[in-house]
């Protein structure tokens, strides 16, 4: 047998910065990131959230604006597309194929960058359909929630939902540029500015017990949307997150661990389950609060420890409870538990679930004992 053994790594770097009115024309956050090729200027597609331009109706315009103003180094393609916001803009193929088909019809190229503006979830379609053209467009993202500009924004996946399970299909492609304009979050509803918080415990509780603390004694503030705790709050959330990325060893997940996703096998399952109607970090929140009340079971975690986790929780606002934890499959056991296997066959190999332990730390396990599951479940119920 002859064999050539290919070996070469690649380095990605790409910023992540926080601003201000992105795009007020003096703003040259954006002008400077997008690189102009040797002729001509930077040519770029804008995708918007509908939910977005419904909540601030000159978007349109004030981009439009501010490409004109930069049209040395910048050039708009064509009007911005607006895609429906939320959990829709990912379901299925419609929307990917709509942002593939105006980028070929306005005829960029791999120097040519598509950016979005919105939540996690037009973020996610936008960077796959732009991942798939020409086998990757330059992507920036401008994230628009609290979740998004914390976590799902910063990081190196894109995907759409398919078949009944999320984000099954779905890339591993970084981005060339993030840019975090904290004045989007003001239009927020209550439901999405305190959603994002629950990814900022989900890291605290695993990873920096300090920053658990911090969010629990700054709960107060982040329910009555202190602007300044939360722009602190996202940016030490998203630092955290690309310090993991970076520094892991496994940014694409090649294995099976996945710290990030703590709470997630049963946020992800609930959020099917309810067709959707839960958002992602409402059900983080609930997840987290399942999770950490096992480990308690576990003795990984304290009594205490625990308490703080649901105290800190609901201090936000946010829930620890859905009647749908209670829902029974066919077999009588909680819907909730198919996640498990869900979760499984998404990273690959065996179950691999983290848990706290002690708080501020984390521990992997490759099994989760069902009956004690089942009794964190019913700790929960607040009947
Ligand atoms: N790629 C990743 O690494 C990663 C990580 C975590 C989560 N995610 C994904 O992110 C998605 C959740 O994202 P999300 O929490 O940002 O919610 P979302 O994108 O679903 O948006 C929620 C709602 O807020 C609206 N909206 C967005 N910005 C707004 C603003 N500034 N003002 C008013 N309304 C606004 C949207 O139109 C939508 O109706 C999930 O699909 C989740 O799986 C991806
Ligand atoms: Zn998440």
């Amino acid at each position: 047998m002859k064999k050539i053994v290919q070996k070469f790594s690649v380095p990605f770097t790409y910023p992540v910065c926080f601003t201000h009115r992105v795009f007020d024309p003096s703003n040259k956050t954006l002008s400077s990131i997008l690189r102009p090729p040797s002729a001509g200027p930077a040519r770029a597609l804008v995708v918007i959230d509908a939910g977005l331009d419904d909540a601030s109706k000159r978007l349109t315009r004030q981009i439009e604006r501010y490409f004109r103003a930069h049209r040395s180094r910048l050039c708009l393609v064509r009007k911005p597309v607006t895609v429906p916001g939320g959990e829709n803009a990912k379901n299925g193929w419609s929307e990917v194929r709509g942002i593939m088909t105006a980028a070929g019809a306005a005829h960029l190229d791999r120097h040519s960058y598509v950016i979005a503006v919105g939540g996690g979830s037009v973020l996610d379609m936008v960077g796959f359909a732009a991942s798939l053209v020409h086998r990757g467009l330059r992507f920036v993202r401008i994230p628009t929630t609290v979740l998004s500009q914390n976590d799902a924004g910063v990081g190196v996946k894109n995907g759409m939902n398919a078949g009944g399970a999320k984000n099954f299909a779905g890339t591993f492609a970084p981005p060339f540029a993030v840019i975090d304009d904290f004045d989007f979050l003001k239009t927020l509803p209550q439901s999405e500015w305190i959603g994002g918080v629950a990814e900022a415990f989900k890291v605290a509780i695993i990873k920096d017990k300090p920053f658990f603390t911090y969010l629990c004694k700054h709960a107060a503030a982040l329910r009555e949307r202190d602007q300044a705790v939360m722009e602190k709050v996202v940016t030490k959330t998203a630092a955290l997150h690309l310090r993991h990325i970076a520094s892991s060893g496994d940014p694409f997940e090649l294995g099976s661990a996945r710290p990030l996703d703590f709470g997630h096998w049963a946020a992800h399952r609930l959020e099917l389950m309810s067709d959707f109607t839960l958002g992602h970090g409402t059900a983080v929140a609930i997840g987290i609060a399942l999770d950490s009340t096992y480990a308690m079971l576990k003795k990984l975690i304290t009594p205490t420890e625990r308490d703080a986790v649901i105290r800190g929780l609901t201090d936000c606002g946010l829930p620890v409870w859905s009647p749908l934890l209670e829902r029974t499959g066919a077999r009588g056991e909680p819907d909730v538990l198919a996640g498990l296997e869900q979760f499984r066959e998404h990273l690959g190999g065996r179950l691999c679930i983290t848990l706290p332990a002690p708080l501020g730390a984390k521990r992997e396990v490759h099994t989760i004992n069902l009956p004690l599951m089942k009794k964190a479940i019913g700790l929960l119920c607040p009947t």
